[in-house]
């Protein structure tokens, strides 16, 4: 099939009220008309999310993410040139075209135009917005290929649409832009010194007491086995420990533990001191990990700075107690 027709096939599924896997550089989205709630509720069935948790709309430019608005104030628009399309999502008052469903009952809407070619061909030729979380089943690990999506939600999507590995492969930057100052309510791509440098001034990290937000939940992101995170230099003792009680146990790092593992322990080095790397298959890892029956995951936090802040994030609340 061309890539016209994926285009035309998956206008043709969200115009019938229907659920369209959908590549975006971040992870893969659950995609649905966001302005028909029909079709929003069957997202919320198909991940068994609660319905109370607000989804992002994702529109094709700046100038269609707007009526989805009630206004663009001065730092929204500053944002939305510096960084869309891309991996932010912004926090503003909605507009009466998104449904209360949508927005889980809150006076605030998350708007993001993602930049994958693909999402950006289907959500131009569709002409309006949709509404899309993460492909997976809620609290699981996000999906950052065509594969995943089938494997978690199967039959319950309509159309994956196959636009490779995601490029980033973490959940995009949200900035809540609702209140009196702007804050981020989780990391991502787009780092804290990337906002500071746009807007002026300081942008905290306010990941308590904010509105009901899924990727803010202490146990989120996890794969079935549990995860441990342990200091670098304690990694090759915990592994023998872990390996003489557990069947399989798993090993995530940057580099190869400094000494040799038991033969139960499979390990998956990234290799690449570069965090984009590590970010970019950190989902696939921990899924490869799963998939080869480990019970217990090992790994180590990365240097939280950049984009190590997200990934540190992410970690941590794959780790925390379920
Ligand atoms: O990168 C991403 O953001 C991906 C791709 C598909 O765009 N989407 C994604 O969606 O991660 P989801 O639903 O898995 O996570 C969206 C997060 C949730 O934590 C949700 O609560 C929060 O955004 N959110 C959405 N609307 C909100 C609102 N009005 N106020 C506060 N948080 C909101
Ligand atoms: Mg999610």
């Amino acid at each position: 099939m061309s890539a016209d027709d994926v285009v035309a096939r998956a206008v043709a599924v969200l115009r019938a009220g229907g659920l369209v896997g959908l590549p975006t550089e971040t992870v893969y989205g659950l995609a649905a008309d966001a302005e028909n709630p029909v079709a929003v509720q069957k997202i919320f069935a198909a991940k068994g999310r609660p319905a109370d948790h607000p989804v992002i709309v994702h529109a094709g430019s700046f100038e269609d993410a707007q009526p989805y608005a009630a206004a663009f104030s001065a730092p929204a628009v500053a944002l939305a040139q510096a960084f869309w399309p891309g991996p932010l999502t912004l926090i503003v008052r909605r507009s009466s075209r998104v449904p209360l469903l949508v927005t889980g009952g809150l006076d605030t809407v998350g708007l993001r135009v993602p930049r994958h070619p693909m999402a950006l061909a289907i959500l131009r030729a569709f002409g309006r917005a949709v509404a899309a979380p993460s492909a997976n089943r809620f609290g699981a690990v996000s999906p950052t290929s065509a594969e995943h999506v089938r494997r978690d939600l199967g039959a319950a999507v309509d159309l994956v649409v196959d636009g490779g590995d995601s490029e980033v492969g973490l959940e995009s930057t949200i900035v809540d832009l609702s209140g009196d100052a702007p804050a981020v309510l989780r990391a991502g791509a787009i780092t804290t010194d990337q906002l500071t440098a746009v807007l002026g001034t300081p942008v905290p990290l306010r990941t308590e007491g904010g509105p009901r937000a899924p990727g803010t939940l202490p146990s989120h992101y996890a794969p079935r086995a549990s995860v441990e995170l342990v200091p670098d230099d304690t990694v090759t003792a915990r592994l023998a420990a872990l390996s003489a009680r557990h069947s399989r146990v798993g090993f995530l790092g940057l580099r190869a533990p400094r000494a040799p593992v038991p033969p139960n322990v499979t390990a998956i080095i990234v290799g690449d001191e570069d965090p984009a790397a590590l970010a970019r298959t950190l989902y696939r890892s921990l899924r490869a990990l799963d998939d080869a029956g480990c019970e217990v995951i090992v790994t180590t936090v990365p240097e939280e700075r950049g984009l190590g802040v997200a990934i540190a994030d992410r970690l941590r609340r794959a780790a925390a107690p379920r």
